[in-house]
């Protein structure tokens, strides 16, 4: 028996070197040390021995086992190396080869220019604000000192999806729900980005376009801080030689009421094409909260003031970057967008 046990062995080891594949491995695993094997069936023949030689026998069988057991788990391993060696060779890159080139977008210019914006004002204290699109008639006109007969609202004719709700004209209604939300506490410093509509579209005028407002309430706020924080923004947004100038103009929301011009960005304010020889640009309107808006927004117009200001962000955008048609924006030309 001992014979028999010795000879299995050297056949087995045999075998598993010459194993090529994991599966003839696990093959050889069941031959010689499955349930039905060859060395368990060799054991079964172990009752007819003597007791000298059965503990003898058993060990030897059980060394063979143990050996089996190293010589087939090495042999899994290295056929496994083996079988990662070749797949990592046919599978090899090569890195030199070109990349496929993708196209990188970038932002949309009106996108550019409102983040500038908004960075200048954040840079100055202010938080942004936003409100919705499609307005009530009470925060686009009524609150804003605009009642139902006011011939100002004839300049902003708009969307009406009924008699009380309607596309927004402009972003002042955002003053409103700001100072709706904010009263009593001071002091409310916003502005506020976003999309308007109006019933107009030519060269110069889109029925959607984009503003940004701008918002300040506190105590003895006065005109000269309005002054001082638009010279700053002008400066900011065309470059340090620009220069600021203050029209008298009408709101209803606000009193006294201003146009902002700048020096031509085109000539610095010597007079051409671009400023029609005046040497200036409108840029924007602002002027004082009117103080039956303080009111009608909670504050007491006898205790605070403030200032508001509202600008076409794709008007900044056309004297800034010298484009003279504003459908431009809107046509999706990656010729034109591309650019900025
Ligand atoms: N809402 C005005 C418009 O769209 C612009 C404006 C003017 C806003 C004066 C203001 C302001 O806040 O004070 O024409």
């Amino acid at each position: 028996m001992e014979e028999k046990l010795k000879s299995l062995a050297e056949e087995a080891k045999q075998e598993v070197e010459e194993a090529a594949t994991l599966n003839q491995l696990s093959n050889l695993r069941v031959k010689y040390l499955g349930k039905k094997g060859h060395l368990t069936s060799i054991l079964r023949g172990m009752g007819s021995l003597s007791t000298e030689e059965r503990p003898k026998i058993g060990a030897l069988a059980n060394e063979i086992r143990s050996d089996l057991e190293i010589l087939i788990s090495n042999r899994t391993r290295e056929l496994k190396h083996q079988e990662k060696e070749k797949r990592m060779a046919s599978e090899t890159i090569d890195v030199t080869l070109p990349g496929k080139p993708f196209l990188m977008g970038n932002k949309h210019p009106l996108t550019k220019i409102q983040q500038e914006i908004e960075s200048i004002f954040l840079g100055m204290g202010f938080n942004i604000a936003e409100g919705p699109e499609v307005e009530l008639d009470y925060y686009n006109f009524e609150a804003l000192n605009l009642p139902k007969d006011h011939p100002a609202r004839d300049m902003q004719d708009t969307f009406f999806i009924n008699p009380e709700v309607l596309l927004r004209t402009h972003t002042s209604p955002v003053q409103v729900r700001t100072m709706e939300k904010t009263v009593p506490e001071l002091p409310v410093k916003i502005i506020c980005p976003g999309r308007v509509y109006r019933r107009d579209d030519d060269a110069t005028h889109s029925p959607m376009f984009t503003q940004v407002e701008g918002l300040a309430i506190d105590k003895r706020i006065t005109f000269s801080d309005l002054k001082g924080l638009l010279a700053v923004f002008a400066r900011q947004m065309f470059g340090p030689d620009t220069k600021t100038r203050f029209r008298p103009s009408y709101f209803p929301f606000t009193e006294p009421s201003a146009e902002v011009d700048i020096s031509c960005v085109m000539c610095g304010g010597e007079g051409c094409r671009v400023c029609s020889q005046t040497g200036w640009l409108e840029i924007l309107g602002c002027g004082m909260v009117h103080p039956r808006v303080l009111e009608m927004s909670g504050y007491n117009p006898e205790e605070v003031t403030g200032f508001a200001f509202g600008m076409g962000i794709e008007r900044i955008a056309m004297l800034k970057y010298g484009i003279d048609d504003l459908r431009l924006f809107y046509d999706n030309d990656l010729r034109f967008l591309a650019q900025f």
